[in-house]
């Protein structure tokens, strides 16, 4: 791409177009996939879901990835200011989505400490025999009493979970420094080649397994029946969002640091069927295991699975990991470094819109923007390292996916089709540059069937967290760490667009 680079004099840029797919589908690929997709598909009626949930990525996910796409190709820059050209007066859904981006990476650091420490509780199985008690009790600490009495009782950081956090961070801080060629670029280069292989040999240990087609039978059977629940759909979507890095502000940056021709829509594709074929080799591995658990305890898949995301990962599966065969701690290692090196090319990216955002609007040097908001973004993240951490983890993770991404991805969608009315602009700027062109299913899916969607998804979804307050929490929890902290990314968002600093400019590399 070497014609490229002296087209935005300064501009950070992609080395290379694969490295650019690679640090997409690294964004893209993280605890989402391997974490939560198997869970959801498991929760929301097994093979039955796969129809929302192709749905949702063909009328929402992929439409939304190449309007991304395009925001950020076509005005090189960052969420803020790509939604200011759009329309002025929206410069805050920009810095909104940094924002929310922003509070997601202070937990999603601490789940990444979590599979740090137990790539090590995985030598010779430190965890016992009674996962969940360790998990729980041993290793987080969990206020005693549980929710809601143990909501508040915070006490100071926990050593076992601060350390693996410090080592995140220091990880994260290095590639971040590093910019967008010899960062980013670089560790995407490693860390993707390595999941796939990672990935392949859990899938292939998983599939061989007495009792796999067990548990591979939940996963697919389809309960048809689940298709009338609205609660199903919005799970959908709900995983789409988060799995393919949308409304995160997260593509419009990665967008802005390609060289003016160049394949969007392929992109797009391409970024899309990696990721999802990455969640689907993960559910596969993760049932199969499942399967194999049920089997050898005597019960039910459905019983060994019961434990939600975060039991499915620190609870079932170091059970799953003692009971196996052999290579045990080998297995158990492979597990939650897969887990680690997935999200951490996440955790970077969502960081960096917010530091390009910052440097733009601020003229900052990317090591002060860097400094910044890893610095602000590390103290945050001790809240969840305390003894409370996984009651305030479990409730911002839950507002902000909800209330976060799915509004502000809706508000993105309603601002380019109908209040800036720039999809017509866009769809030509992506049919000129892309080998496929996007044609009227782009046109329709944004202006009408995804922001129908959203809106029903987001009122049902208010109605739902008023009627029944979420996993038994206290109303003040709720109210703090919740709505606060949506409160408070809007805030945020509101006074950073607020301040006049803004001007044209290159940046500096
Ligand atoms: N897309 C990222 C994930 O799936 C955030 O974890």
């Amino acid at each position: 791409m070497a014609t490229s680079q002296t087209e935005v004099v300064g501009r950070d840029q992609w080395a290379t177009k694969v490295g650019f797919l690679l640090a997409a589908m690294g964004s893209a690929i993280g605890l989402g996939n391997i974490w939560r997709f198997p869970y959801v598909v498991y929760e929301n009626g097994g093979g039955a879901f796969l129809i929302p949930y192709f749905v949702a990525i063909l009328t929402a996910a992929l439409p939304i990835l190449i309007l991304e796409y395009a925001l950020g190709h076509l005005h090189r820059s960052s969420a803020p200011h790509a939604f200011r050209q759009v329309r002025r007066g929206w410069e805050w859904l920009g810095w909104w989505q940094v924002a929310v981006a922003f509070f997601i990476a202070t937990y999603y650091v601490v789940i990444l400490g979590w599979c740090l420490a137990f790539v090590w509780y995985s030598v010779g199985q430190q965890w016992g025999e009674d996962t969940g008690a360790f998990f729980i009790g041993d290793f987080l600490q969990t206020s005693e009493g549980g929710a809601p009495e143990g909501f508040w009782q915070v006490g100071g950081p926990v050593l076992a979970v601060l350390v693996p956090v410090l080592i995140a961070w220091a990880m994260i801080y290095t590639i971040l420094r590093g910019g967008v060629r010899r960062g980013i670029e670089r560790a995407s280069r490693v860390l993707m080649p390595l999941l796939v292989v990672l990935l392949l040999v859990l899938v292939i240990r998983g599939v061989t397994l007495e009792g796999a087609g067990e548990g591979l039978n939940v996963l697919f059977t389809p309960d048809f029946g689940a298709l009338a629940d609205p609660g199903v759909w919005i799970a959908a979507y709900g995983q789409v969002f988060f799995s393919m890095s949308i409304a995160f502000s997260i593509m419009i940056a990665y967008a802005s640091y390609l060289p003016r021709r160049t394949d969007l829509t392929n992109s797009a594709f391409v970024v899309g069927l990696a990721n999802s074929s990455f969640e689907f080799l993960a559910a596969i591995g993760v049932f199969s295991v499942l399967g194999f658990l049920a089997v050898a305890s005597g019960s039910a898949v459905t019983d060994v699975a019961g434990s939600g995301g975060v039991g499915l990962a620190f609870i079932a599966f170091p059970q799953i990991i003692n009971t196996l065969p052999g290579l045990n701690s080998l297995i158990g290692i492979v597990f939650f470094l897969t887990l680690f090196f997935a999200g951490l090319s996440s955790m970077v990216s969502i960081l960096e819109p917010g530091i390009a955002a910052v440097r733009e609007k601020f003229h900052l040097s990317r090591t002060a923007a860097v400094n910044i908001l890893c610095g602000a973004a590390f103290v945050v993240s001790l809240v969840y390292t305390t003894r409370g951490g996984l009651f305030y983890l479990d409730t911002a993770d839950r507002f902000l996916n909800n209330f976060g991404l799915v509004v502000s991805g809706l508000l993105e969608v309603v601002l380019v089709a109908w209040v800036g009315r720039e999809l017509a602009a866009l769809r030509r700027h992506v049919n000129e540059i892309s080998y496929i062109r996007v044609g009227a299913w782009w046109t329709v899916s944004l202006s009408v069937i995804t922001p129908v969607l959203l809106g029903f998804m987001t009122v049902y979804n208010v109605w739902t967290e008023v009627n029944e307050p979420y996993a038994g929490y206290p109303a003040s929890g709720l109210l703090v760490v919740g709505w606060g902290v949506v409160a408070l990314t809007l805030v945020i968002a509101l006074l950073l667009s607020q301040i006049r600093k803004d001007r044209e400019m290159r940046l500096e590399g």
